[in-house]
């Protein structure tokens, strides 16, 4: 198979010291695969592509320059990871790949293929929620809600490399996601009650205090 992606364009381009490790937090770019001599090419046109997703086989034809963000959303219906900048800065598309979160719309399909794909769509679904999203709900970590299935898969994540973190350490583990409407005290407070983390409790108490309050 042709190791080729965007990366590698990126890593070649100015723009590549702009994605350093501060902006990007705790969601990787793809480290860029070594070159391969004597390797067939791939391409342009489209070639089958065999996925691993949510713990199912999908397939699909597609072109090899095709991002895994394009191919989830635009060839296998799965449109919970969002497009909003495409190149790497946002978190938006957060998915992970063999339990890293990375940047669906910075790693390219052909090279997702053989590894474990999650996407927010396999983590919970109405009525049976993953504890990370009812603990977004339950802290109202969002707003228009955009933003947050990209927070959901970078706190799980976190919590599978750190089941309990401390608050300084969600902030990191969350700081390659943007919020537009700036809901991260309520996402914080959510990971820490989903991780159990005795930092949440605070901020339990704080709420039920507020809510007896308010009646
Ligand atoms: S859409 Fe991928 S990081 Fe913004
Ligand atoms: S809830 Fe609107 S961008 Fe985050």
């Amino acid at each position: 198979m042709a190791k080729f992606s965007r990366r590698d364009f990126l890593r070649g381009s100015a723009a590549a010291g702009a994605l350093g490790t501060g902006i990007l937090g705790s969601v990787e770019l793809e480290a860029a695969p070594k070159t391969q001599v004597g390797v067939g090419i791939i391409g342009p046109g489209a070639v089958p592509m065999t996925f691993r997703i949510n713990g199912d086989t999908r397939q699909a034809v597609l072109e090899p320059r095709v991002t895994l963000l394009d191919a989830l959303r635009h060839h296998l219906d799965l449109t919970g990871a969002k497009n909003v900048c495409d190149r790497g800065t946002c978190g938006a598309c957060t998915v992970l790949l063999d339990n890293k979160a990375v940047y669906a719309c910075s790693v390219l399909a052909i090279e997702a293929q053989g590894r474990a794909i999650e996407t927010i769509e396999g983590i919970g679904r109405p009525g049976k929620l993953h504890p990370l999203q009812a603990a977004f709900v339950e802290h109202d970590a969002q707003q228009c809600g955009f933003c947050t299935p990209g927070f959901v898969m970078a706190a799980k994540a976190l919590l599978e490399r750190n089941p309990r973190p401390n608050l300084d350490e969600v902030h990191v583990g969350l700081s390659g996601n943007f919020c537009r409407c700036g809901t991260y005290a309520g996402m914080r407070e959510a990971v820490l009650e989903a991780s159990g983390a005795d930092e949440a409790e605070p901020q339990r108490r704080r709420r039920r205090r507020k809510e007896q309050a308010d009646g």
